[in-house]
């Protein structure tokens, strides 16, 4: 960290990591708007999530910097870090925080981490998922709560929350974890669940229902979310672990007869399906830590949340038909054959 009067002045830089994709990209457009003098570097690999078409309303802004690489990849995320890579630009990365947000980071959380003390970020923002604690019949998680995750890709969220808070305690690198609930908005794939009823709705396709839908999921609108993790970055503890939720638990049946009523569609296009193999029955968070010491609370109610985003898959039908039937088919077509 480099504290000396002449850098003080410098923009804050943050190094995202996987931002092309929903929620990477929203809090892109979230931090640009919000902060006038902050820029970004995106690094992300594009592979089936990362779509650049999310950008595109930011991709000539003078604060933002896209580039198409690996988080693994450790020559260039040195080059990053040390701001050899924008020496020609003029851009000059040195207070800089970092913000993963994969899908993947088990290996790569390890590969991110900075292991010379020049390259040490200001804050290393780690963002995870409620899914990390696994599922619960009764009551809310904590930030203390177990970590149990039932699926592969939970434990490698898990794997790396861990690994990231071994380097706060080894290293001291200033690590914030936070651990946020299902989110809902704009540019989200079409393979979860309420873009794909929103967009199978508009097509007038069966929306399929894992199970008898008595699933339950709490929801949060994906603005609410990068807000949160604005407030992590700024007034976060460094080895402090924060949940972020609206405390807006739904049943996934109960959703999509709400989501069908807003569209005025009928509640017959509901299918039921075999469920998904080791389906978690309820995610639910406290996220009252965040909100009593650091000030955050959610702005948008879950009807709000769910009538904008349906209002933003029906005026960009053009994003999400090329998805579902262009690049993307064979993707599809492998993990929905029923479809
Ligand atoms: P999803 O959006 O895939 O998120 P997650 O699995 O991370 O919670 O699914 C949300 C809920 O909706 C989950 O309980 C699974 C259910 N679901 C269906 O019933 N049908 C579907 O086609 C999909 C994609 C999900």
């Amino acid at each position: 960290m480099n504290n000396s009067p002449t850098t003080h002045h410098l923009p804050h830089t943050l190094l995202v990591t996987g931002g092309a994709g929903f929620i990477g990209s929203n809090f892109i457009r979230y931090i640009l708007n919000e902060h006038s003098d902050w820029q970004i570097i995106n690094l992300d690999k594009l592979t089936y999530a990362g779509n650049l078409e999310n950008l595109e309303d930011v991709k000539d802004n003078p604060r933002y910097h896209f580039v198409k690489g690996d988080i693994a990849d450790r020559k260039l995320v040195d080059a990053l870090f040390s701001g050899e890579y924008f020496a020609a630009n003029s851009l000059t990365p040195n207070t800089q925080d970092l913000i993963p947000n994969t899908q993947d980071l088990t290996p790569n959380t390890q590969d991110l981490t900075p292991n010379t003390q020049d390259l040490t970020p200001n804050t290393f923002l780690q963002v995870s998922t409620d899914e990390v604690y696994g599922s619960t019949e009764k009551g809310k998680f904590i930030e203390q709560s177990p970590l149990s995750p039932n699926s592969p890709y939970a434990a490698s969220k898990a794997a790396a929350d861990l690994l990231c808070h071994a380097y706060w305690k080894t290293y001291q690198l200033p690590v914030i974890i936070t651990r946020c609930s299902n989110n809902l908005g704009p540019f989200q794939f079409p393979e979860k669940f309420i873009p794909l009823a929103v967009t199978n709705a508009l097509e007038n396709k069966s929306i399929p229902i894992y199970g008898d839908g008595s699933n339950v999921r709490d929801w949060i609108y994906v603005a609410d979310h990068c807000r949160a993790l604005d407030f992590a970055l700024q007034k976060g503890e460094p080895g402090e672990i924060y949940n972020i939720a609206a405390n807006q638990e739904k049943t996934n049946l109960e959703l999509v007869y709400k989501l069908l009523n807003i569209m005025h569609e009928p509640q017959s296009l509901v299918t039921f399906v075999t469920d998904r193999p080791g389906h978690d029955r309820r995610y639910a968070l406290d996220a009252s830590k965040i909100t009593t010491q650091l000030g955050w609370k959610p702005t948008y109610s879950f009807e709000e949340a769910l009538t904008t985003t349906i209002n933003w898959y029906v005026d960009h039908e053009h994003w999400w038909r090329k998805i579902k039937s262009g690049e993307y088919a064979e993707y599809y077509q492998r993990m929905y054959p029923q479809r």
